[in-house]
């Protein structure tokens, strides 16, 4: 049996060298498992003569319980090493309080936006998206606005080369959408907005949601209350809403609405009956159809739901403002 010797050496050794309770698992399965080492020994105890034995029997009991021993005290060696490990590490002191963590929240607009999207999924729109760099033809001619008109002024337009413009609305959107659908139509258009201005209620980039609904029979009763009906919805109370006349080259006749908010009324959209000569550009049929379109300030409404006074301090990313609307 010096095989056997030799083989209880060599665990023992490798038991004290093991660096992971894994390791100390398969040499204890080798020796001490169904078909191990040291089991099988066991078993070969009946093959001898009774004198042997009770001698070998005693000796491989010996090797079982010094096996079992080693590898008790090297696992107990090595659950120490650990936590000597963690306590050693560039000497953090386990005992002090831990830095505060910030969470993460969503922005003030993008919040406002996905309620406005969800106010719009439920009644059966669909919400599309259209390009932020977008053409002449789609920002303005399309729209009822041509080279030299009045209009284009209003509108402080950032322009890029060959004819490409930063989209100064989301009314573009109306465009592509009748050009590439069939009535009936009822969709809304959220997206980022640029001109040039800059002051307590304008800021450079915005955000805008247009509507659009193109049906047979479509009125400016359904406009009003469609209007009035989602402002409802969005500031949960009944807010004052008023509609003021106004002018649209692409909306005949057209209206502005301002809601009272905390520090006054505000001007949130301007809305209007799809002008028919719009209609007719983009290949609806104004004598069998008719429209309604909107165009809101997303970021206006934020401000007036949540009571600020500066609109620009929606994009200053100064935390002190942005954790208010965890
Ligand atoms: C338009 O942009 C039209 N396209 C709206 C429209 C759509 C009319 C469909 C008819 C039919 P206006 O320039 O008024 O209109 O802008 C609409 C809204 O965007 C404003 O009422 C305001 O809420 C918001 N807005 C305009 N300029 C800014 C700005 N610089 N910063 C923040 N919000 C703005
Ligand atoms: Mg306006």
């Amino acid at each position: 049996m010096g095989s056997l010797n030799d083989t209880f050496d060599s665990t023992l050794r490798s038991v004290q060298s093991a660096q992971t309770e894994r390791e100390l698992e398969d040499i204890r399965v080798q020796a001490l498992g169904r078909k191990g080492s040291i089991t099988l020994a066991l078993r070969g105890l009946k093959d001898l003569s009774p004198e042997q034995r009770p001698v070998e029997g005693e000796k491989i009991n010996r090797f079982k319980k010094s096996i079992e021993a080693a590898l008790e005290q090297r696992r107990n060696e090595l659950e120490a090493g650990i936590g000597e490990q963690r306590a050693a590490l560039d000497g953090i002191d386990i005992s002090l309080p831990s830095r505060a963590r910030y969470k993460g929240s969503l922005h003030p607009v993008t919040q406002a936006l996905t309620r406005i999207e969800d106010i719009f999924l439920n009644a059966g729109y669909d919400v599309v998206h259209g390009p932020e760099i977008e053409d002449e033809y789609h920002n303005f001619e399309a729209l009822n606005i041509p080279a030299g008109h009045p209009a284009r002024d209003m509108h402080d337009t950032f322009y890029l080369k060959d004819g490409q413009v930063l989209r100064t609305h989301t009314s573009p959107v109306q465009i592509r959408t009748m050009e590439n659908r069939e009535p009936p139509i009822h969709i809304i258009c959220p997206g980022r907005v640029y001109r040039c201005d800059y002051d307590r209620t304008h800021t450079p980039m915005f955000h805008q949601v247009e509507g659009l609904v193109v049906d047979r029979g479509v009125s400016f009763a359904h406009l009003k209350h469609t209007v009035i009906e989602f402002i409802h919805t969005f500031f949960e109370e009944s807010v004052e809403v008023r509609f003021r006349p106004s002018y649209f080259p692409f909306t005949e006749p057209s209206a502005e609405v301002d809601v009272k908010g905390a520090h006054g009324w505000s001007e949130v959209m301007g809305c209007g009956m799809v002008h028919p000569r719009v209609l007719s550009m983009s290949n609806v049929d104004p004598e069998e159809f008719s429209g309604f379109a909107f165009g809101f300030g997303a970021d206006r409404l934020a401000m007036l739901k949540f009571g600020i006074r500066d609109l620009r301090l929606m994009f200053e990313n100064d935390l002190r403002f942005l954790n208010q609307f965890r």
